[in-house]
């Protein structure tokens, strides 16, 4: 995979400094983001360099101090919009009972409900190829959090990331399903193929994931975003099924979702129960960021349901 295309001065400039030898970044700091998608497309692409990196990128610049100092100073402020769109919330006794609802409540525009009855193929085609970036990667960034936890929550977490990846079987691991989905329905399976087409919101989505993944201090907002994650997926899994079905998905890709109705119905317990619950009895001073990441991950993928009805009304 090579580096996408820039979208404003800053990555512009970011990615030519990348693909430079031996990465100059040096003057990066002055260089002014144009806009959110400039900002969110950097990031995206800094946060790469940790996972499978890019072919026109040296894999020595993943450690490069300039860079890193560059995702630092875009993190921070990315992190601080994230904070500042939080209500203040405190969750009630037993945790686990207030988790779920502090996540039941929230009321938010459904993009399943919308593909279930009304979406045409064009733009599931669309929502596929959006959703292509997070789920060729599916359960990545909640990896990194593996050695930063306490006994407990670390075999929980371990329980719920064997079954994304599969159980040991290549072809039961949940990218693959994907990628496999994706293949039979026309489209390409190799990872970010469809980066350059996806809206800021997606970015944000899968960019708010990788900086709870690898900030350990975030450890808790990565597991809380996991607990929202899983908890609303398994019901718009079973609507997004069906509105496959009703356009003529091909049954791989119709797979995939089938697949997310059962285990996330089993992934929601072990999130909040056995992984978060743990972690707070461990740890009682992090339920304010479980919150927190489950808070982000219901707004983000808001924001993005609420972009692409509009969209699709107009
Ligand atoms: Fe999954
Ligand atoms: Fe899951």
């Amino acid at each position: 995979m090579l580096l996408p295309k820039a979208r404003g001065e800053l990555s512009q400039a970011l990615f030519d400094s990348l693909r430079s030898e031996p990465g100059d970044t040096g003057t990066l700091a002055q260089v002014r983001p144009t806009d959110r998608d400039d900002v969110q497309i950097a990031l995206w692409a800094m946060y790469e360099l940790h996972y499978a990196g890019f072919e026109d990128v040296d894999d020595e610049l993943e450690w490069h101090a300039g860079g890193l100092g560059l995702r630092r100073s875009l993190e921070r402020d990315f992190e601080s919009e994230l904070r500042a769109r939080q209500p203040a919330t405190t969750l009630a006794e037993p945790f686990a009972e207030a988790l779920f609802a502090f996540i039941a409540e929230h009321d938010g525009p459904s993009i399943a409900a919308y593909v279930q009855r009304k979406a045409d193929r064009e733009q599931v085609l669309e929502l596929l190829r959006h959703r292509s970036i997070y789920h060729l990667k599916e359960s990545d960034p909640t990896a990194w959090v593996v050695p930063r936890l306490p006994t407990a929550p670390k075999a929980a977490l371990m329980e719920l990331q064997y079954d994304e990846y599969g159980g040991g079987d290549p072809n039961r691991l949940h990218a693959h399903l994907f990628a496999l989905g994706l293949e039979a329905s026309g489209l390409r399976a190799d990872p970010y193929a469809y980066i350059d087409d996806v809206p800021v919101e997606i970015l944000e989505l899968n960019n708010a994931m990788s900086l709870f993944g690898l900030h350990r201090r975030l450890r808790a907002a990565s597991l809380g975003h996991l607990a929202a994650f899983e908890t609303t997926s398994s019901l718009p899994s079973r609507r997004v099924a069906q509105g496959l079905s009703r356009l003529d998905f091909p049954p791989e890709m119709i797979a995939y979702y089938e697949e997310h109705v059962e285990a996330d119905a089993v992934h929601e317990q072990l999130a909040v129960r056995t992984i978060c619950g743990a972690l707070v009895e461990a740890e009682p001073q992090l339920i304010d960021d479980v919150v927190f990441g489950a808070f982000t991950c219901l707004d983000l993928e808001d924001r993005y349901a609420q972009r692409m009805l509009d969209g699709w009304a107009s």
